[in-house]
Parts: structure tokens; sequence; C-alpha cells
């Protein structure tokens, strides 16, 4: 992984691989970006380079000069950041994702300095050279290992003046819990199911403040959690929950996270095509999310308790596989008809969210690769927000935004209910084709609990099935496949109770 340092000095004469520049889409193309100052003679040859070679600006463009005069470094990569317009209005966002492109434009090399801009963006830079440095080589055979090229090996951040904590330190564990959710997705199926998933976690919170409790299909059985189990009783891997609690002393306040841990997705008996099934290894990936964010709040000290549940099954054709007619009585006594069951994800997820709301937190937020009509809506790279208090709702998506992880609020009008109702139990988890993902989220809602004042309990969902896996090449700091939705909006939203 590339090591980051931050420095004040004089930048342009450093003995680096690399100098990295920024640029934004003018007028009339590329211009280098306001706030890094160059000698004359630099910004003048650079400025005169983008103009002559019709550079645009645009995000991920990398214009590579060799021998620029007044420059140390032997290669200078100017990196765009596009114009701020609607779709990035956030300039912090521009240069993380501008460094994310920088720095894999440079695997293979030694050293560089990121000279992108103000020192007010050192956080995100940090945050987009650890993320676009990003390589998930685990699975490579020995020959392709040994011919694979490792990530930037040391990163310089240019950053003039103070700034306000530990932004390095910080920037390190974020991006370290965001790199460890993409691990947890880009894991292959058949080494990633629930009781590996459940002891990677483990493995992990061994010597933080996260304590970690693992129920077992006999736990989960005498508990009365029927939606896990009925969920992963097709699969030889049996189901688990991992409830991960984190308390800090004088906490603001309680927040529970939910998190679809479905390691393997084929859809069971009503059983997916081929072509849907390939990227199904990421239908765990907000139980990544939460695992990652919980140990990553812990270890950034933040003063909010948070509780995180990892609802973990395999969704699998064996011979006991749950079938289309069945009644599954769930955590809480509500018995569920199951009408399709690849909509497995709201049945693990119901039961997880009755368990936090056994616990009256002050909200819970649940996170899920839930439909496929979420990728409809709103593409691949936008999650959906819905709640059942209009102010969470705002607070999850604002937080998302902030960090640059693209969030929309979406309604969850009354009449969508009644497509529920079935004539032999007291709902089934199914409804109206339109408005796929309001309907999995009405369903969701059926299970929060309420609050000691006895109203609902303050609930939000997030719908990550567009933006998990990158099916497509990486961009900025997104790499192909697993991508770490999520994990930052998490802790930016925890933070905002702090
Ligand atoms: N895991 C899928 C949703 C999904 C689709 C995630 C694409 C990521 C990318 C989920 O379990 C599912 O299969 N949902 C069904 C629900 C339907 C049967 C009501 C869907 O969206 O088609
Ligand atoms: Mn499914
Ligand atoms: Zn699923």
């Amino acid at each position: 992984m590339t090591t980051i340092t931050l420095t004040d000095g004089k930048f342009a004469s450093a003995k680096v691989d690399a100098l990295v520049l920024a640029s934004t889409t003018g007028e009339d193309g590329a211009v280098l970006a306001e706030g890094t100052d160059l000698p004359k003679n630099t910004q003048a040859y650079v400025t005169e380079h983008l103009s002559t070679t019709g550079a645009s600006g645009k995000a991920d463009e990398v214009v590579k000069l060799a021998g620029v005069p007044g420059v140390g470094a032997k290669l200078v990569l100017v990196v765009g950041t596009g114009k701020a317009d609607a779709s990035v209005p956030d300039p912090a966002e521009r240069y993380r994702r501008a460094a994310g492109a920088g720095v894999r434009a440079l695997t293979g090399k030694d050293s560089a300095v990121f000279a992108l801009g103000s020192s007010e963006y050192a956080g995100a830079v940090a945050e987009g050279v650890l993320l676009g440095g990003y390589a998930f080589q685990t699975f490579l055979g020995e020959g392709k290992a040994a011919k694979a090229k490792a990530p930037l090996a040391s990163a310089q951040i240019h950053a003039k003046g103070r700034h306000k904590g530990d932004v390095a330190g910080r920037a390190a564990v974020v991006a370290d819990a965001v790199r460890y959710a993409r691990d947890l997705v880009n894991t292959p199926p058949n080494v990633l199911y629930p009781e590996t998933f459940a002891q990677s976690v483990s493995n992990r919170a061994k010597g933080s403040k996260v304590s970690l409790e693992v129920w077992d299909a006999d736990k989960l059985q005498s508990e009365g959690c029927g939606g896990i189990l009925g969920v992963g009783q097709g699969s030889g891997r049996p189901p688990r929950l991992v409830t991960m609690t984190y308390k800090p002393r004088g906490a603001k306040a309680h927040l529970a996270l939910v998190g679809k841990g479905i390691t393997f997705d084929s859809g069971g008996l009503c059983i997916k095509p081929g072509t849907g099934m390939v990227t199904m290894k990421c239908d765990m990936a907000g139980a990544a999310a939460v695992a990652a964010s919980v140990l990553a709040l812990a270890e950034l000290k933040v003063p909010v308790a948070v509780t995180g549940y990892l609802c973990l099954a395999e969704n699998m054709t064996g011979d006991l596989a749950q079938r289309p007619g069945d009644i599954v009585t769930m955590r809480g006594g509500r018995t569920v008809e199951i009408i399709n069951t690849d909509a497995e994800g709201r049945l693990v997820m119901a039961d997880g969210i009755a368990l936090a709301s056994e616990q009256k937190p002050d909200a819970i937020v649940d996170i899920a690769t839930l439909t496929g009509a979420c990728v409809i809506a709103l593409g691949n790279r936008t999650m959906g927000v819905m709640a059942n208090d209009d102010a969470l709702r705002e607070r999850v998506t604002e937080a998302a935004n902030q960090v640059g992880e693209s969030a929309w609020g979406m309604p969850l009008p009354e009449e969508i209910r009644g497509s529920m109702d079935s004539p032999v139990a007291d709902l089934k988890h199914t409804g109206d084709r339109a408005g796929g993902m309001m309907v999995a989220a009405k369903f969701l809602e059926e299970f929060v609990g309420k609050n000691d004042a006895g109203t609902a309990i303050d609930w939000s969902h997030i719908d990550i099935a567009g933006p998990a896996f990158n099916e497509k090449s990486a961009w900025g700091y997104t790499p192909t496949g697993g991508t770490g939705s999520g994990v930052r909006a998490l802790i930016a939203l925890a933070e905002s109770y702090a």
C-alpha cells in the first residue's frame, strides 16, 4: 500500500519519480488548477504544453510530460478535475478523483509528489491516492502475480500551511476501511461465506474497542430469526448473524447499522440467469460497509455508540431451499409469505432491523445491495436513500454527498404497502414491480420497532445495488470490482452525531 506523508516544503525541485498537478476545464481547454505555486518558467511551460496538445482538463484525463524546466521529477502528470458543475460541485471530491486517476497512472513507480491544489483538500487528495492505488491481487497465480506492478510506493501530499488535526492519519483510517470492504466484496464466494466472513471480521476486530457476538444457525433458530434462516437453508454453508458493539464512554448518541450480507445470491429456486449471477458475490457489500465502518469509527474514537448487525447468508438452491409459498416467522413474530426467493435481501435485513430496534437506538440505518430497480432508477454510481423520517433521510444523503459518495433521496409513498398484503400470512415480501426499490424499503419499514415514546424509531435505508460493484473500467479512485460503497458515508453519518 502507498505510504503517505504531508509536506509543505518546496516541491517543484523534489527528486521524485513524478510530480502530479491538477488541471481544470477552462474556456479553451485545460488550465492549471489554482493553489499550486510553481516556478514561473515551469508554469509557462506546462500551460503551453496543455494548450498545444489540446488537453481538455476533464476528469480522468492524464497528460504526461517529461523534462519540464524547473522540476526535479523526471515525469510530470497533469490530471484533469473537470468543471465545477452540478454533478460534482464539491472541489474536494474532484481532487480526490484526480488523485486517484494520478496514482493509477503511476503503478510500478517509487515516489511522487501530489501538488493538486490548496491545503484544505490535502485529506481528500490523500484518500484519493490510497483508494486509487488499490489492487486486489490475492488470487493471482504465481506467474501473473510476479508480473503485476505494485502500486506507487510513496506519495508526498503537498499542503501549504497548517491543518486541522491529523489529516494523513484520518485519511489512512478511512481509506483502510474502504479497502477492507473492497477486499471482502472481491473475495470469491467459494472462499468468503457466512462463517469465514464472520471470522474475517473477528480477526480484524482483535485489539480494537469493538466487541463481537456471532450467532450460528442453532442460535438464530432459538432467537426466532426466521428471515435469515429461511434464506440460508438452501446452502450447505449455514448463515450467521454478527453483532458488533462499539460503546465509547460518554457517547452522544446510539446509532444502529444493519448490513445485507448475502455472500452469494443465486436467486434461490427462483434462480437468476447466468448473466445476472456473475457479479452476485457483491451481494454482501452492505455488511462489508457496516463491518468496515464500525471498526473505523472505533479507531477514530468517534464519541458515538454504534451497533452493527451483519446479516450473513448464502442464497442457494439446495434440497432444503426455501420455496415460493413457504411462510416464515420473523424475529418479533410476524409471518411472511415467500413469493420470489430472489427477493432474499429484505428477509435477512428484516430480522436485523427487528433486532436493532430492540435496543431502541436513536436511529437505525440499513445498507444493502437490495434491488435491481435501484440500478434502473439511479444508475451505477448513485445510492438510493429512503427513510421513515425526512430529517434522517436528508442527514444520510448529505453525509454521503459531503464525502463524495453520490446519494439521492427517494420517497416511500403509503400506497405501496397494500401490494404486500397476503391472504395467508401477515404480509408477503414482494409487491408491485413498479417502484421496486421503494417496495423493498416499504417491506423493511414494517420491521422498524418503536422507541420509548411509542413512536417509530427513526430509520433510513440505503440501496447500494448500483455503486457497490464496478463492472466497468476504473475511474477516479474507483477500481473495477468492489468499490467499498457506503463506508465513507456511514463514517460521516456517525460523525454527524458526535
Ligand atoms: N441482490 C439482488 C439485487 C441486485 C441486483 C444487486 C443487481 C446488485 C445488482 C436482489 O437480491 C434481487 O435479486 N432483487 C430482485 C428482487 C425482485 C425479485 C423482487 C430484483 O431486483 O430483481
Ligand atoms: Mn436476490
Ligand atoms: Zn440479493
